[in-house]
C-alpha cells in the first residue's frame, strides 16, 4: 500500500526528501495551492503537511475522503478545524518546539526596535534626513517585562530577557510554579502583570478567554506608557482600543507581528502608525526554523502513517475513538 503525502505550501525541501525516500509514501509538493486548486488536490491525499498559511477547515476535511493526518509545521492549529478532524478520525499533530529560539529572538528584537526607533530612524535616514532628537529611546536595562504565557516561547524570552538586566514576570495559569521559580520569574495574576509592566509581550493561545484580552479595560489597568510586543495571534488584541490608546499615551508603543487578518487590510488601525513597528509574521521565518519544523512535520507523517504512532497531537479525542 502507498500512502500520498500532499505538501500544499512552501516547506523544507529537506522534508520533502524525507518523505520521498520513505518506501510506502507518495509525495506531492507543488508549492503553495490556491484554495481551488487545494480542494481539488486533496481529493486522494493520506496525509498533510501545512503552515499557517493553510486553512485545514471541515470542508478541505470533507474533501479528502482518504485523509488521515495533518501535519502542522509550526505551533499554532488556529488554522485547522479540530472538531471536523476528530469528527472525520484525522490525526492533527504540530512541531511545537521547532521554532521557539527564531520566535523569542524576533520578540526580542521587536522589544529593541521598539525602544530605539530603530525602523523610523532607518526610514528617516533613507528619506534623506538627520534626525537624531526625533528618536531618543529608552533602555531596557531595568525595566520590567510582563509575559503573558510562559510556555517554550515565553521562557526563552524570559531568560533572554534576563541577560538585558530587565526584571520579568509572569502570568499563566497552566504553568507548574517549580518551572516559573527555576526561571526566576514570579507568576502572577493578569491584572498584577498588567499594573507592573513596562513592556508587556504576548504569548497565549487564542481561547475564549485570551480573544482580545487587550482591550480599553486591560489597557486601562496598565501602567501608563507601557510597550505591547505580539508575536503570538494578532487576535489577543482588540486593535481599535490599542489604536485609540496609542493615541492618548496610555501605550507608549506596539510592536506587532501577527493581525487578526492576515494579510491586514490595508485600513488597519493600527498600521503605519508612528508609535508602531510592524513585521509580516516573521517571528518563525528563519531558515533554521523552517528546516527544524518541516523536518519533524515530515517524520511525524511517515510515523503515523507508515507505524501508527502518533506524537505531538492535538486533538487527542481522536485517538480515543
Ligand atoms: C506558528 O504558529 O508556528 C507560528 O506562528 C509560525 C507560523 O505560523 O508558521
Amino acid at each position: 500500500m502507498t500512502f500520498h503525502v500532499l505538501v500544499p505550501d512552501n516547506v523544507h525541501q529537506k522534508a520533502i526528501g524525507i518523505l520521498e525516500s520513505s518506501a510506502g509514501i507518495r509525495v506531492t509538493a507543488p508549492g503553495k495551492l490556491e484554495r481551488a486548486a487545494l480542494l481539488k488536490s486533496v481529493a486522494d491525499a493520506d496525509a498533510l503537511i501545512i503552515r499557517s498559511g493553510v486553512t485545514a477547515d471541515a470542508e478541505l476535511i470533507e474533501k479528502a475522503p482518504q485523509l488521515k493526518a495533518i501535519a502542522r509545521a509550526g505551533v499554532g492549529v488556529d488554522n485547522v478545524d479540530l472538531d471536523a478532524a476528530t469528527a472525520r478520525a484525522v490525526v492533527v499533530m504540530n512541531t511545537p518546539g521547532g521554532n521557539t529560539i527564531s520566535t523569542a529572538e524576533h520578540s526580542i528584537g521587536l522589544m529593541l526596535a521598539l525602544s530605539r526607533h530603530i525602523p523610523q530612524g532607518h526610514q528617516s535616514l533613507a528619506e534623506g534626513r538627520w534626525d537624531r532628537k526625533a528618536f531618543t529611546g529608552v533602555e531596557l536595562k531595568g525595566k520590567t517585562l510582563g509575559i503573558v504565557g510562559l510556555g517554550r516561547i515565553g521562557q526563552a524570552i524570559a531568560s533572554r530577557a534576563q541577560a538585558f538586566e530587565m526584571s520579568v514576570i509572569a502570568h499563566d495559569p497552566y504553568l507548574p510554579p517549580a518551572i516559573a521559580a527555576a526561571l526566576d520569574v514570579p507568576l502572577l495574576a493578569l491584572d498584577e502583570v498588567y499594573a507592573r509592566s513596562d513592556y508587556l509581550s504576548l504569548h497565549a493561545l487564542v481561547t475564549i478567554e485570551t480573544r482580545g484580552m487587550i482591550n480599553a479595560d486591560s489597557i486601562a489597568r496598565m501602567k501608563r506608557g507601557a510597550r505591547i510586543i505580539n508575536a503570538a495571534r494578532g487576535a489577543l488584541i482588540n486593535s481599535a482600543d490599542l489604536a485609540a490608546a496609542l493615541g492618548s499615551g496610555q501605550v507608549a508603543g506596539a510592536a506587532l507581528d501577527v493581525y487578526e487578518q492576515e494579510p491586514p487590510p490595508t485600513d488597519h488601525p493600527l498600521i503605519g502608525l508612528p508609535n508602531v513597528v510592524h513585521t509580516p509574521h516573521l517571528a518563525a521565518s528563519t531558515s533554521d526554523a523552517q528546516v527544524t519544523v518541516a523536518v519533524e512535520a515530515a517524520q511525524l507523517v511517515v510515523d503515523y502513517l507508515l507505524e501508527g504512532v502518533a506524537a505531538n497531537v492535538c486533538n487527542p479525542a481522536v485517538l480515543e475513538s
